[in-house]
């Protein structure tokens, strides 16, 4: 062998022994060896009327190409192929692994599962959107801390027949290492410990947190059965973060290079269409029945929180949530829609949210939300008055606790907004509760909670508020039908163990062309 030639071949070799390892080893120890390579199951996502982006991660250590085999059937049985491939991944990706399946029938429901070498994944299950149907129901979902609790809420959501979608708000993970510190009650409903044991900040950190969050059962099989339309909030990257940074006060290192990593591991692991600027921006239409639009209030331009309601930056024009493209972008298209319905997913309250009688001490809490950055707001509500828009629904995640607002500009002047006679009301915002992360039951003591409760819902302070729940867990669903929207609140009897028991125990509905929340 010529010197040249022995180097390329302990080059080679020496590779192959030493392939990277793409997360902490101690993802290992929560693995599903039965399921090797697919640990973390198949997921699908983004439905088009003729495309669905379907999802596979091989969880390996190999520095190689891997080739693998994709199948798409009418059937459980793959005996009415639709579609087969091959793609070829790489450790560039950690061997994700994503197809954008197209010329796709509308409205139908499709069955897909990979192969590697000799073994096969789980079998998905998923759905296009559909253009003619007078039917569609999402299931509503965000910020599930792993530590807090067990994952219930998707384990029942993976137990749902009638479901065309998931959406998911964001704090699909949360980027904290091990919790430690805190009230006692909230050290006691920490459950599991995160891997890795520190504060994310490199993509090997995402990926192994993503990589945990995955290898939970009950999450892996509700990707395993519905697609999911998913947009990051704040702990997908940190804490409160904004455009320019995160305002958590840790020390966060090279925030470009840390933003960048958050974002390339979502792509990877979530069953997001792929883009160049990996943008979560994007809209989807169910036909005349409704058309989505999903925002991203973290990445695209937002600017700093304010101070505090004091702070006289507060109502500057120059301060966004959305930023004027992407606010362009959705008032152009909702005005152009001519779906019956306009959706709204987004990551904070929209709504005006009066707190200032629950939060005394702490009136920066409501910084973070659309209260803090009202020049926006304030902008969005003169567009959809002046084009006369109405039967707008938005849905929220973020603050861990359930809610219903009539949307108005301004619920404080009675000259805009009438309680009685719903006047001023353009539509909807419905509030889902988190899968596990912190609400008031879990760090505060029962009369505090009542009391908070009374304070929200006095008509001084949110005559347009329609519904409140501080405590409790879960998911909403949001069913839309030509004559009406309306939100289902589910809750989770407990977290601090896998159970099944899950119940309705809410619903709050609008009218097309009406301008009033109703029970
Ligand atoms: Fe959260």
């Amino acid at each position: 062998m010529t010197s040249l030639r022995l180097t390329a071949f302990f080059l080679l070799f020496f590779s192959k022994a030493e392939a990277q390892s793409w997360f902490f080893p101690e993802l290992r120890n929560l693995g599903a060896p039965e399921l090797a390579p697919f640990e973390f199951g198949v997921a699908s996502g983004d439905p088009l009327p003729d495309a669905v982006v379907i999802w596979t991660k091989l969880f390996i250590e190999s520095n190689l190409p891997e080739k693998v085999l994709w199948e798409m059937a009418a059937d459980s049985l793959f005996q009415n192929l639709v579609q087969t491939g091959e793609e070829f991944t790489y450790g560039t990706s950690a061997y994700t692994v994503k197809v954008d399946v197209r010329n796709l029938d509308a409205g139908t429901t499709y069955f897909y599962r990979f192969k590697h070498g000799d073994r096969y994944s789980p079998i998905g299950r998923t759905k296009t959107a559909s253009q003619n149907s007078e039917l569609l129901r999402l299931a509503v979902i965000s910020c599930a801390d792993y530590q807090n609790g067990f994952f219930n809420a998707f384990g029942d959501i993976a137990k749902r027949n009638d479901l065309d979608a998931v959406l998911h708000l964001g704090d699909y993970i949360y980027e904290y290492g091990v919790w430690r510190g805190g009230p006692r009650k909230m050290m006691r409903n920490r459950v599991r410990e995160h891997i890795p044991d520190k504060l994310c900040t490199e993509l090997k950190d995402y990926r192994t947190r993503y990589g945990q969050y995955r290898l939970d059962p009950q999450l892996r099989e509700a990707h395993r059965r519905h697609p999911f339309i998913v947009i990051w909030d704040d702990h997908e990257i940190a804490n409160n973060v904004t455009a320019g940074g995160s305002s958590d006060g840790r020390a966060i290192g090279d925030w470009e290079a840390r933003k960048a990593a958050a974002k390339q591991a979502y792509f990877e692991w979530m069953p997001i269409r792929e883009n160049k600027e990996r943008s979560i921006v994007r809209s989807f239409s169910f036909g005349g029945l409704a058309e989505l639009w999903m925002l991203d209030g973290r990445l695209e331009g937002r600017s700093q929180q304010a101070k505090g309601p004091n702070d006289p930056a507060l109502n500057s024009p120059d301060r966004h949530m959305l930023g004027s493209k992407q606010t362009d972008w959705l008032l152009n298209g909702m005005a152009a829609s001519k779906a019956r319905w306009k959706i709204i997913g987004n990551q904070v309250v929209f709504s005006q949210l009066n707190d200032s009688k629950v939060f005394d001490r702490r009136p920066s809490v409501r910084m973070d939300r659309w209260d803090g950055y009202p020049a926006e707001r304030q902008h969005i509500f003169d567009f959809v008055e002046k084009n006369g828009l109405k039967n707008i629904v938005v849905v929220t995640g973020d603050v861990h606790t359930s809610w219903a607002f009539e949307l108005t500009r301004n619920p404080a002047d009675p000259a805009v907004y009438n309680r009685k006679t719903g006047k001023g009301v353009v539509g909807a915002e419905f509030v889902t509760p988190s899968v596990t992360s912190f609400n008031f039951d879990d760090v505060a003591p029962k009369f505090i909670i009542v009391e908070a409760k009374r304070r929200f819902k006095k008509k001084k302070n949110n005559p347009h508020l329609r519904f409140v729940d501080l405590n409790r867990h879960g998911y909403l669903t949001l069913t839309l039908t030509p004559e009406r929207a309306q939100s289902d609140w589910y809750y989770v009897k407990r977290k601090d163990k896998v159970d099944d028991r899950v119940k309705r125990k809410a619903s709050r509905f609008i009218l097309f062309n009406g301008n009033r929340v109703e029970k």
